[in-house]
């Protein structure tokens, strides 16, 4: 079993501001509707991210063009944004070799360095693109919608540094896009760059198991089979209607009664591991984008609030806030069960009282400890927790929990009767941006823009 979910701490029965037998009783029939829902959206080809362990032939352009460029470029470029940069991020921290980058290419085993360049800052642009050996460079510029500006922008940067650089551009580029539509879509055409496919039903933050995550996993070297068995190993264990049975839906469901029956508008999620602490924010962007909507045009908004901490770290941070703040959260730990590396602490000090107590265990073993007197804290002043228990933090476990937090997403959206798979509240701020550019089809954003309120002096220090 690659995942394993305990909600025992967010039931009334062990924690005093749980949920109530007679609230979790009425739950099975709503989850009932929301996988009937699910299912209807599966039947209408809307969950294209289901079927991508199984698809083969996209897989294979990954890694087709990553065999193909084995040995030619040591350093990789993600250049995306929101959906189509946080899952190669989180592939990076929790499958390559801590301090990667700045291993030896030996270190590596070959392999090249990955970058993911997710903002337009020109700070960060500009010292990376200083330091690069731009003939050894691989720039993946990923889109699915081929034309999102901070992509664009950065693309047209990196081109034009390389047009004064390298002969041949195009063998500097591939591209992650729309099958057909789309600006990168029409340049690799014309150009004859290789472009690779973003099914056109896999929205941004569902795409990790796309080429999105696939090609740079593919071309560092990660074990992209065990990636994808684990997703299908979930996406296989998710499929009952019955609350308790589905993992997904049964965290989709606690999420929801939290939020709606209790309060608990904020929903942490706290992996206890530094290689999944950038699932973390992962997750906060699936959840943030696809739950946090407005049902009809005129209401207030509905939609819980991700919120990313890491064990131990945040301990000595935002746990203070989890147990005696507002009783708005909810936490749910992400535990790895197996260590991965024993380090034992010595028995130095023994005599000090601070210190001799730590010597003889393992660090691991400290870690997990901590985890779990956390999660006990925190029930014990009725604060509602889960865990989520993975094996290990490698590739298999890693597909579990994308396909696993992906489907609890649909899930939630079906409960809280909201459309998980868009995102139109991105769209104004967009048209405005377009319009101070100078977009040609930003008339109406223009208008609209320029009858917004300017800083006033008087609230202005
Ligand atoms: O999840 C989403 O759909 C978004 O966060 C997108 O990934 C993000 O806006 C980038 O879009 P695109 O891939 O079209 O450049």
């Amino acid at each position: 079993m690659t995942l394993k979910l305990d909600y025992t701490n967010f039931m009334a029965d062990v924690v005093s501001g749980g949920i109530s037998s007679a609230d979790w009783r009425d739950a099975a029939a709503t989850f009932s509707r929301a996988h009937a829902g699910f299912t209807r959206r599966r039947q209408a080809n809307e969950l294209g991210f289901l079927d991508l362990p199984g698809n083969a032939a996209l897989h294979k352009q990954s890694t087709a063009f990553a065999n193909g460029a084995r040995g030619q470029f040591d350093d990789v470029i993600v250049l995306g944004i929101g959906g189509s940069a946080l899952g190669p991020i989180a592939l990076r921290t929790a499958l390559l070799k801590p301090q990667w980058n700045a291993l030896s290419k030996d270190e590596r085993g070959g392999w090249p360095r990955l970058h993911v360049l997710d903002n337009v800052d020109p700070r960060t642009i500009a010292a990376l693109l200083d330091r690069l050996d731009l003939a050894r460079a691989l720039f993946v510029v990923i889109s699915k919608s081929g034309g999102t500006a901070e992509t664009m922008a950065q693309y047209l940067v990196i081109r034009g540094r390389l047009q004064s650089t390298v002969k041949d551009v195009g063998h500097h580029f591939v591209f992650v896009t729309d099958p057909e539509k789309g600006a990168l879509r029409t340049i690799a055409r014309s150009e004859s760059i290789p472009a690779l496919d973003i099914p056109p039903n896999v929205g941004g933050r569902y795409s990790v198991l796309t080429p999105v995550g696939i090609l740079p996993a593919a071309l560092t070297g990660m074990d992209t089979a065990a990636l994808l068995a684990g997703a299908a190993d979930i996406a296989q264990r998710c499929t009952s209607e019955t609350l308790g049975k589905n993992a997904a839906g049964t965290f989709a469901t606690l999420q929801f009664l939290a939020d709606t029956k209790l309060g608990r508008h904020i929903q942490v999620l706290m992996p206890y591991s530094d290689p999944l602490r950038d699932i973390a924010d992962w997750f906060v962007q699936l959840w943030a984008e696809s739950l946090g909507k407005h049902k009809t045009p005129n209401d207030a908004g509905i939609g819980p609030t991700p919120l990313a901490a890491l064990g131990a770290t945040d301990q000595h941070s935002k746990v203070q806030l989890f147990m005696e703040g507002p009783p708005d959260k909810t936490v749910s730990f992400v535990a790895v069960d197996d260590e991965p590396v024993k380090l034992e602490i010595p028995k130095l000090h023994s005599d000090v009282k601070e210190l001799g107590y730590l010597g003889g265990h393992r660090l691991g073993e400290l870690l997990d400890i901590e985890r779990r007197a956390t999660a006990g804290a925190l029930a014990r002043r009725g604060r509602p927790n889960l865990t989520v228990h993975v094996d290990k933090p490698d590739a298999k476990h890693l597909g579990s929990l994308f396909m696993f937090l992906e489907i609890a997403t649909i899930y939630a959206g079906e409960l809280y009767g909201i459309n998980p798979l868009d995102q139109p509240g991105v769209e104004l701020g967009k048209q405005f941006t377009y319009a101070m550019l100078g977009r040609a089809d930003a008339e109406q954003a223009r208008r609209e823009w320029n009858m917004l309120p300017k800083p006033d002096e008087r609230f202005t220090i």
